[in-house]
């Protein structure tokens, strides 16, 4: 099978990675990619990967069988319909299903439809509406823009006046709508579910740090590390989210005829009543796939495509390498603001099963590898314990040179130590 992966951050280097690792798979494409991907695949050109045509075009071109949209952008713009439409198979939810992602409103209401723990929220369209719901919460005020911000649209903090600001800001937008939340204590879980739309496999869980900076200090970002698996989660976590979370969605979502296929990200804190949603998303999270994909065993591209094509009741049970995964990102100085980029990246080793670096924000310039985007790469590494694969990791990350670079040094460090816990009700 060849397979084509649309988007080129270190989600889809993973991606591309897990696909061309699987036998059943005989070339990976990858659009528009990115250069640490050209070992493994064929790098397609790609004027826009939100132009459903366009993307058939060049799936027509490589003799594709299976398309993998890792970005929601594209999801949200349609591409995996267009896909679809042209009688090619693909990993990712329709354009109405991506709404789970695409609207935070929406979202909601699904979840209060399904039945599904989450914070209480208050959909706002006036300033008064928010006023009155940060005066029924309290602090810390959690302030959502209702539409796609890549991870930044959300303010969650105990100043008032920074929450106002913010919902104001929002409302300020083309149909702005601003939706103020209770706020949910505890420590955060992703958990990916693929779904074909019916059946529900979910993945191993895993852990991201939202925050820039070391502590959980700073502006939210994409993601600045993850680790995987969760030491300190109840055994019956995953059991418990794809029973009270992740079906009761899936099959409110067939019921409205907008059956939703492909992974469902699901974003919970694990609070003293329980987990409770925090995020969906309609695509794999990114940095926590580097971690999660890098123990999976089971040969991707089979699980991906039987996703595609409504077989995932046929697939056996997912096999996972026992050991435990960290992933730390570098990022661009000044990220999560405008990142400097074109500077040049040296330090690369070279890649061990155990540890080895993903690419994201990284261009080609005159033969030399340099910086292109905010978050610039990401440092996976494999061992016995989180301890040991933050020390890998940590030592991949400090040989690095980039200048102005700067990465967090806390990554999985409390899970390490065995200092998460869970609230307890008081
Ligand atoms: P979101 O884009 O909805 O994932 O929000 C980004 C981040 O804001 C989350 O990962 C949380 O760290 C934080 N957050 C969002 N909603 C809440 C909430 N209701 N309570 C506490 N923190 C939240
Ligand atoms: N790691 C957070 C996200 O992918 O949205």
């Amino acid at each position: 099978m060849k397979v084509l992966v649309i988007g080129s951050g270190a989600r889809e280097h993973a991606l591309v990675r897990g696909l061309a690792a699987d036998p059943s798979v005989t070339a990976v494409f990858a659009a528009p990619g990115n250069p640490g991907m050209a070992d493994q695949a064929t790098l397609v050109a790609l004027a826009s990967a939100t132009d459903g045509p366009a993307v058939v075009a060049a799936a027509r071109e490589h003799d594709i069988d299976l398309v993998v949209v890792g970005p929601e952008a594209p999801l949200v713009a349609g591409v995996a319909d267009a896909v679809r439409e042209a009688g090619i198979a693909c990993f990712g939810p329709s354009a109405q299903a991506a709404q789970l992602e695409g609207s935070k409103a929406f979202a909601k209401e699904i979840m209060a439809a399904a039945g599904v723990p989450t914070g209480q929220p208050r959909v706002c369209s006036t300033m008064d509406q928010v006023a009155r719901a940060m005066a029924e919460f309290g602090a810390p005020f959690v302030i959502k823009e209702d539409g796609l911000a890549a991870g930044k649209g959300v303010v969650v903090t105990d100043d008032a006046d920074l929450a106002s600001e913010h919902a104001s800001a929002c409302l300020a937008k083309k149909g702005g709508r601003v939706v103020v939340e209770e706020f949910l204590d505890g420590p955060e879980v992703s958990l990916f579910c693929l779904t074909d739309g019916v059946t529900v496999v979910p993945l191993e869980p895993a852990q991201d740090f939202k925050r820039v900076g070391d502590d959980d200090l700073g502006p939210n970002t994409g993601g600045m590390g993850a680790y995987t698996p969760l030491p300190w989660a109840p055994a019956d976590l995953v059991e418990q989210v794809v029973a009270q979370v992740a079906q009761p969605t899936i099959d409110e979502m067939a019921r409205r005829g907008a059956p939703f296929a492909g992974v469902l990200y699901v974003g919970l804190a694990m609070t003293s009543g329980g987990p409770r949603v925090i995020e969906f998303n309609a695509r794999f999270g990114d940095p926590e796939t580097q971690g999660v994909l890098a123990r999976l065993r089971t040969p991707l591209g089979g699980v991906l495509l039987a996703a595609a094509q409504g077989r995932l009741a046929e697939l056996g049970a997912l096999e996972w390498d026992p050991r435990s995964a960290v992933t730390v990102v570098v990022a661009s100085e000044n990220y999560p603001g405008t990142p400097r980029t074109g500077d040049s990246i040296g330090g690369l080793p070279q890649p061990r099963d155990d540890a080895y670096v993903l690419h994201a924000g990284t261009a080609l310039k005159d033969g030399q590898l340099v910086s292109a985007g905010g978050r610039v790469l990401s440092v996976v590494a494999l061992g016995a314990d989180l301890t040991q694969a933050r020390e890998r990791a940590y030592e991949v990350v400090d040989a690095i040179e980039l200048r102005g670079s700067h990465h967090r040094t806390d990554i999985a460090a409390k899970a390490a130590r065995g200092e998460v816990s869970i609230p307890v009700a008081s």
